[in-house]
């Protein structure tokens, strides 16, 4: 495992630059993979909106900020075609991006958290696409 989780309080975990620095590093990287980045641009036109969303996201996660009002398990039941190792390539990258952030116990939590939310997501997926099969989790997050 790359990522480390600890245990220090959200309010001193991180700054909003920590999780700025994280959010935008990490999807530099998704939209310049092969696999995973045609799947972002085919489906966002406005990349800054986007990435304000996202920091949002993990501000309200990591620093309890409470910005974030989306709805991500319908967004992304709503995508074709997604599978458990494009979900096992988003946290690989998570973890390589996470791996090279100034701020390391900030970006335990945020490994921690990716796990278990990317397992939620993709049980979700499964049980809207195909409610009669038995959902499998992600191996190894
Ligand atoms: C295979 C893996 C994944 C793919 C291909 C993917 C792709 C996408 C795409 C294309 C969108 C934009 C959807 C839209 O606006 O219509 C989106 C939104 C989003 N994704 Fe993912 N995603 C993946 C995994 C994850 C994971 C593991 C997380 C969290 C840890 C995450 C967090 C989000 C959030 C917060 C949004 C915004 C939802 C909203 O607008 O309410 N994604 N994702």
């Amino acid at each position: 495992m790359l990522c480390m989780d600890n245990s220090t309080p959200a309010t001193e975990l991180c700054t909003e630059e920590d999780v700025s620095h994280l959010v935008h590093g990490f999807y530099a990287r998704v939209r310049a993979d092969e696999v995973l980045g045609p799947i972002f641009d085919a489906r966002i036109g406005d990349w800054d909106g986007h990435l304000a969303k996202l920091v949002d996201f993990w501000s309200s996660i990591l620093r309890r900020t409470g910005r974030f009002s989306g709805a991500p398990m319908p967004r992304h039941a709503a995508l074709p075609g997604l599978t458990a190792e494009l979900f096992q390539r988003w946290l690989r990258l998570f973890h390589e991006v996470a791996a090279v952030q100034p701020n390391q116990a900030m970006a335990g939590q945020a490994c921690a958290a990716a796990g278990r939310i990317a397992q939620s997501l993709w049980l979700g997926y499964q049980m809207q696409r195909d409610p009669d099969a038995l959902p499998a989790a992600l191996s190894d997050v």
